[in-house]
């Protein structure tokens, strides 16, 4: 019998597969889907630690059956062995009709009896949903990579149904029964100083939020036959840079915009996004000279569509706006960069084995969110490469926040903090230890519903340049609790 940690599903349908949840004290055990370097480095210390605590029994992995001669070469270079392995074959793992029953065979091989289980989702982005549609559906608490999900169709990107999933997903899941690993939830700059420093201004002055400027930078230079070969971090599947490292800063930009949907609780918010975007067949005219050629990729070489598909896209800039869709007056303006043709610290013209950061990434980010004529909150951050171990990249931060003093006494008009040794990892750690201790509450299933919303449409208005798309309804949620905390509040100033 497969036993799951006891979190409450809100619909339940007939299981297909496992055996019904048991409610069981045992420790649970962690299975970690897709075993990949990330997983290695970043956080198997962290789920030793929660085993040597006794937070968990043990922990086991599932991958690919294509996958077993490197997952084993891994798993014996690991500090840490698992309990069980199990592998599901390819063909099963991505064919809608096998694959809840594929999972539920590998699920099965690597769980005890009557043992919890919990699911760390860590495959490439495109095999995320048939696992989260089989925790919901079992009950079973999961953690699942950003961006959540890439939906298929036919074998290929359908990113109009990503809304739908979310929502089916977020019904069944719950408040708690799911979490997301995103960079922008626990970050010491972007959450406790940026976001927060902005949130507890605009509540104080009682002032929306009037622009954001966000750019994320990525750094990363595939060759341009590698666009086709490459299955992590894939272009080949029709999505490129929204689907990797742009997430964490969508997220980080809809934490932001969604502050005017607390202060502004009776207004109906929508969000208009045009975008441009740029890829693969453009990179040959892009990155030219002398220095494409060192790499081995001057001139056209990028091959056919290996299925007669698209490549995903390696930047896009979008413009938006944020409105009352009764009044249409406009909140908010703002740009959103994400670009990977930037630079990056590649030199070599095949990818290493063994080298996480194969394709020599180094990001740069610059966001700035003003608050009218009041304030605003600037941070650029970049990384600091050694230039010996491409894997070994320190990081920098600033945060500058310039404010009108004179109006403002409490405030200086320049003020600038330098942060070293950024890890961005950390924020990471403190979401993956907080889940595994039962208390994570910042990163829900739910609370992506919004942020995914937007590269829902972001993904639809680049495939359309120059079209404007609408995200209606912007921040329901937050709406709903914020209409209700300031009724409440108004009927205790009219109570006798
Ligand atoms: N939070 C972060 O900072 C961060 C950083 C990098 C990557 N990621 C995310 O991590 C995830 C993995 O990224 P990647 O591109 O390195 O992935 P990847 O292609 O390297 O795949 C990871 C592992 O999953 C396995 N796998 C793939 N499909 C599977 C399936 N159907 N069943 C079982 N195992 C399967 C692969 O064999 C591999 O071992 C993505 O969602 C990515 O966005 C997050």
């Amino acid at each position: 019998m497969i036993a799951s940690l006891p979190f409450i599903p809100q619909q339940t349908s007939s299981r297909a597969h496992a055996a019904p949840a048991a409610t069981t004290t045992a420790r649970p055990r962690l299975i970690v889907v897709g075993f990949d370097e990330i997983v290695v480095n970043k956080y198997l210390p962290t789920i030793r630690s929660a085993i040597e605590e006794g937070r968990l029994d043990s922990y086991a992995v599932i991958d690919l059956a294509s996958q077993r001669q490197i997952i084993e070469a891994r798993l014996a270079a690991a500090a840490h062995r698992p309990h069980a392995v199990a592998y599901v074959p390819d063909a099963a793992a991505f064919d809608p009709a096998l694959q809840q029953r594929a999972i539920d065979e590998a699920v099965r091989a690597v769980s005890d009896r009557g043992r919890p289980v919990m699911m760390y989702i860590a495959t490439e982005v495109r095999a995320h949903l048939p696992y989260l549609q089989y925790c919901a559906e079992n009950a079973i608490a999961a953690l699942v990579e950003k961006p959540v999900l890439a939906p298929l169709e036919s074998g290929t990107f359908a990113p109009a149904d990503i809304t739908g999933h979310m929502r089916s997903l977020a019904d069944r899941f719950g408040g708690s029964g799911c979490s997301v690993m995103t960079l922008s939830r626990y970050h010491r700059i972007y959450n406790d100083r940026f976001v927060t420093g902005i949130r507890d201004r605009m509540h104080r002055w009682q002032t929306p939020l009037t622009s954001l400027h966000l750019r994320a930078a990525g750094g990363v230079w595939n060759t341009q036959t590698e666009f086709a070969s490459r299955t992590d971090h894939p272009y080949r599947y029709g999505y490129g840079m929204l689907m990797h490292g742009a997430y964490h800063y969508i997220d980080l930009a809809m934490q932001v915009l969604a502050l005017n949907a607390d202060l502004l609780p009776e207004a109906r918010l929508a969000l208009d996004v045009t975008a441009y975007s740029v890829g693969p067949a453009d990179q040959h005219r892009r990155v030219t000279g002398p220095h494409a050629a060192a790499i081995g990729d001057r001139g056209p070489r990028l091959p056919a569509h290996p299925d007669g598909g698209h490549y995903g896209e390696t930047d896009v800039t979008a413009v938006f706006r944020l409105y009352d869709s009764d009044t249409h007056h406009t909140i908010t303006l703002g740009t959103l960069a994400f670009e990977q043709t930037t630079p990056s610290i590649r030199t070599w013209p095949r990818l290493p084995e063994g080298l996480y950061n194969k394709n020599g990434r180094t990001s740069a980010v610059d966001v700035e969110a003003q608050i009218g004529p009041l304030y605003s909150a600037h941070v650029h951050c970049y990384d600091v490469p050694s230039g010996e171990d491409a894997d070994r990249i320190d990081a920098f931060a600033r945060l500058t926040e310039r404010a009108n003093a004179a109006l403002i006494p409490d405030e200086s008009y320049v003020e600038s903090e330098d942060f070293s040794g950024v890890f961005h990892s950390d924020s990471n750690r403190a979401l993956m230890e907080r889940w595994l201790a039962g208390i994570e509450t910042r990163s829900s299933l739910a609370s992506h519903a919004l942020p995914m919303r937007v590269t829902e449409a972001l993904c639809l208005a680049a495939a359309s340049p120059g079209t404007s798309l609408t995200v209606t309804d912007f921040a329901p949620e937050r709406r709903a609790t914020r209409l209700l905390a300031c009724r409440r509040a108004d009927a205790k100033l009219v109570a006798p």
